[in-house]
């Protein structure tokens, strides 16, 4: 992939603020400056010597899809230089790259792997599990093992980052060099054409086809404002969900109340067993708990039904595990609305 801008370096003022944006987007998950959390560390120098630019520039713009690492595609090239930018100044090394290897022998490479990597990177790559924040983490890793079979990491990484990675490990890290591990020159080469062989599985999945899913479900109630509630609360309880609260959205700010002109109210509701599944898979789903609909009425008195769309809850997040549990709720919540759309 061509890289168009590589003048991060010249930013003069008024160009992005590299540490800005990094606070903004970055922060939450790979610390303040860059220690990890759920996200992997990023300033130890093994990492910083071991990657170049364009590795980490194509990181935030692929993230790493069925994982916890989203993508950035919303910032634009010239941010997310600056990011990359800022990234880079936390080590005064440069970057050191092992020489190219040969094409090794990927069969033998498969062996390597689950002898010496599956443990730590799943069984084909896939990565550990859990977010690194719970207990989901195994007690002796500090940090969760990357997915290695992942179209965002293969994009990015040249053979020679994977090589350059296993010759030098990274301290401070569970990732240990080969040498460490008893692993020869060739074994190395092995893995790495083992790993590259990952990406022949990609070629066909598609690209993900709720990519461009509407964000919100919506349907015009052909019922007034509060048959409409009656009925929505009505087809939430038939679905062994539980209505937790229910909230005014604008009650007594506007006066719109008082004057009658229009209402707005959401109900809450949830189904225990179905949140702590969802928090489990990934505790930021909370933010979209307990589920919420709305009920508007506009000033034409036209009343209006709106639910967040679950489907777009994993692309957010870039976490295939949500896909079973959002294709759930996206049936539970059409299943609610078509009950008062007819
Ligand atoms: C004890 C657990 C463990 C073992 C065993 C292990 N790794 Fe790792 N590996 C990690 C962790 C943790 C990281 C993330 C390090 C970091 O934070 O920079 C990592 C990082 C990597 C990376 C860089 C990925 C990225 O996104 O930057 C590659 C490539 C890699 N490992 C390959 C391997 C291979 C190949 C093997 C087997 C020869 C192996 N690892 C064995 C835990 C392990
Ligand atoms: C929601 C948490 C989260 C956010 C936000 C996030 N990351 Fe990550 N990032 C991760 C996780 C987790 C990984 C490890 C990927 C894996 O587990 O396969 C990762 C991996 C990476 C890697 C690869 C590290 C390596 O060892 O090769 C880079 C580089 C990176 N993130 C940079 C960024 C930057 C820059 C931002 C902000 C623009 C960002 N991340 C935002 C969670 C996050």
């Amino acid at each position: 992939m061509a890289i168009l801008s590589t003048t991060w370096w010249n930013s003069a003022r008024g160009e992005p603020d590299g540490g800005r944006l990094y606070a903004i987007h970055c922060a939450a998950c790979h610390g303040d400056r860059g220690g990890g959390g759920i996200g992997v560390p990023l300033s130890l120098p093994d990492f910083l010597s071991s990657v170049t630019d364009e590795y980490l520039f194509l990181t935030i713009r692929h993230g790493r899809p069925g994982r916890i690492m989203p993508a950035f595609r919303h910032l634009s090239e010239q941010q997310t230089w600056a990011i990359v930018g800022h990234i880079r100044a936390w080590a005064s090394g440069e970057t050191r790259l092992a020489p190219e290897g040969t094409p090794g022998d990927p069969q033998r490479g498969r062996d390597i792997f689950a002898r010496h990597c599956a443990r730590c990177h799943g069984p084909l790559g896939k990565g550990g599990t859990g977010t690194g924040v719970n207990f989901t983490r195994l007690h002796d890793q500090p940090v969760v093992a990357p997915g290695l079979n992942n179209p965002g990491f293969l994009a990015a990484a040249s053979d020679r980052i994977i090589r350059t990675t296993l010759l030098k490990g990274r301290r401070g890290t569970p990732m240990q060099s080969a040498a460490k591990m008893g692993l020869s020159e060739q074994d190395v080469d092995d893995v790495v054409s083992f790993i590259r062989s990952f990406e022949k599985s990609f070629e066909n999945s598609a690209v993900d086809p709720e990519a461009d899913a509407d964000p919100a479900l919506m349907v015009t109630s052909p019922l007034p404002f509060a048959e409409t509630v009656k009925r929505l609360k009505q087809a939430i309880s038939a679905r062994r969900q539980r209505i937790i609260r229910e909230h005014p959205l604008d009650d007594g700010l506007t006066g719109a109340r008082e004057s009658g002109r229009s209402r707005h109210l959401a109900i809450y509701f949830g189904n225990i067993r179905h949140l702590n599944t969802l928090l489990a898979i990934d505790p930021r789903i909370g933010i979209f708990l307990p589920s919420r609909i709305t009920v508007m009425e506009g000033e034409d008195g036209k009343v209006t039904v709106t639910a967040v769309n679950p489907l777009r809850f994993r692309n957010l997040f870039n976490n295939a595990r949500l896909e079973h549990t959002s294709r759930e709720m996206h049936e539970l919540y059409v299943a609610i609305l078509g009950e008062i759309s007819e």
